[in-house]
């Protein structure tokens, strides 16, 4: 592919975002912050921009990519008529971190945003530099995470120059984003039930609060299955180049099998890396430790998840251990596990 020039707007000024989203309009793709993480966006109704994505990125075509929109009004052209379900989903948590699958409009996005699916994924980003672009090129933006398919999601702009510098033409820096996973995809079948088909930024918790009548439904094993429902959830995801595996268990039997492995292998040579609570940082001795916060605040570790990975990655680690606490099923804990787990491939240690 062409090599591009790609252009860091700061945000400082006014001209900048409005740059920005001129390029979007004229079929630019451009990566911005979202609460997220950053995204990479086009003009979800113009399939030649839609297709640089892809390339960009690296990603299979059969898995379709979340459209954003800044305000209400710009769903009635995306979509069909929509449960009162759906539209109390809206009223309570957008702008926020949930995408709602819905019917899609036939012609109203180009065919490559849904992976010819019958139905869209939308969402209204809570960030006031994604909402204020978005509102500015006036299109609806399809974005998925803006990096290399199969590595960690970006959540600073130098993360998405990292992967994407000259293959995109312009990333808007917003600084770090705010909860680090992505968002919580739903699917809803008529009024009475939510199905989540990606666990992420709004917890289970937060939709069994504000729907106590409606049932929730979140089956692990759909994740793992070969045909999943949200089709991204089959391909090797947010993985650093070292390998990766989680270890489970009791505190103190986990601390062993970390410091035993990790000397074994620090004395073939091998380059180690321990992602740990800070709790218990002193208690590893690998080439490089990071902290994922304190155990007691999870969305701590899920603020950081990815900027380690991608952190052991640039000092060339080759083997890394991650703690994985035993309080992992719940609020953001389920959504942090589910991004560990395929960060390791599905590669985790009890002891
Ligand atoms: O937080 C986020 O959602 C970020 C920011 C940029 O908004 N975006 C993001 O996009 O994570 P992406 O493309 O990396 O992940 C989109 C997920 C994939 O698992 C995809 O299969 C699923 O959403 N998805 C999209 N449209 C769908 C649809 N119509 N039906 C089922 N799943 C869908
Ligand atoms: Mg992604």
């Amino acid at each position: 592919m062409k090599m591009l020039t790609t252009t860091i707007w700061k945000v400082d000024q006014k001209e900048s975002l409005q740059e920005a989203a001129s390029l979007l309009r004229e079929g630019g793709l451009v990566a911005f912050p979202t609460e997220t993480v950053y995204g990479l966006g086009a003009d979800a109704r113009n399939s030649s921009a839609v297709a640089r994505i892809f390339e960009a990125k690296g990603r299979p075509s059969d898995n379709p990519l979340i459209v954003h929109i800044a305000k209400l009004e710009q769903l009635d052209e995306l979509v069909l008529p929509y449960s009162d379900l759906a539209a109390a989903l809206m009223a309570k948590f957008w702008p926020g971190p949930l995408t709602i699958v819905l019917p899609a409009k036939s012609d109203a996005l180009s065919p490559l945003v849904t992976a010819n699916l019958a139905t869209v994924g939308v969402r209204m980003p809570d960030h006031n530099l994604a909402l204020e672009l978005i509102a500015l090129a006036d299109c609806p933006v399809a974005a998925p995470s803006a990096n290399r398919s199969g590595r960690p999601s970006p959540t600073c702009a130098e993360h998405v120059l990292e992967d994407l510098s000259g293959r995109i033409d312009g990333v808007v820096d917003g600084g770090a984003t705010g909860v680090g996973l992505e968002s919580t995809v739903v699917e809803l079948e008529g009024d009475h039930a939510i199905r989540i088909l990606r666990p992420g930024g709004l917890t289970q918790a937060e939709l069994r609060q504000a729907f106590p009548k409606v049932q929730i439904i979140y089956e692990e094993s759909d994740q793992l299955e070969q045909a999943p429902r949200s089709p991204g959830m089959k391909y090797v995801h947010y993985a650093p180049q070292g390998e990766l595996q989680l270890v489970q268990g009791e505190t103190s039997n986990v601390i062993e099998y970390i410091r035993a492995q990790s000397r074994l292998a620090k004395e073939r040579g091998v380059k180690t890396g321990v992602l740990a609570f800070e709790e218990r940082l002193d208690q590893y001795e690998a080439d490089m430790v990071q902290s994922c916060g304190s155990e007691l605040r999870l969305e701590e570790a899920a603020h950081r998840l990815y900027a380690a990975l991608r952190a052991f990655d640039a000092s060339g680690i080759q083997r890394i251990w991650a703690e994985c606490s035993l309080q992992t099923e719940y609020g953001i804990g389920e959504a942090l596990m589910n991004r560990m787990l395929k960060a390791a491939g599905n590669c985790i240690k009890q002891v």
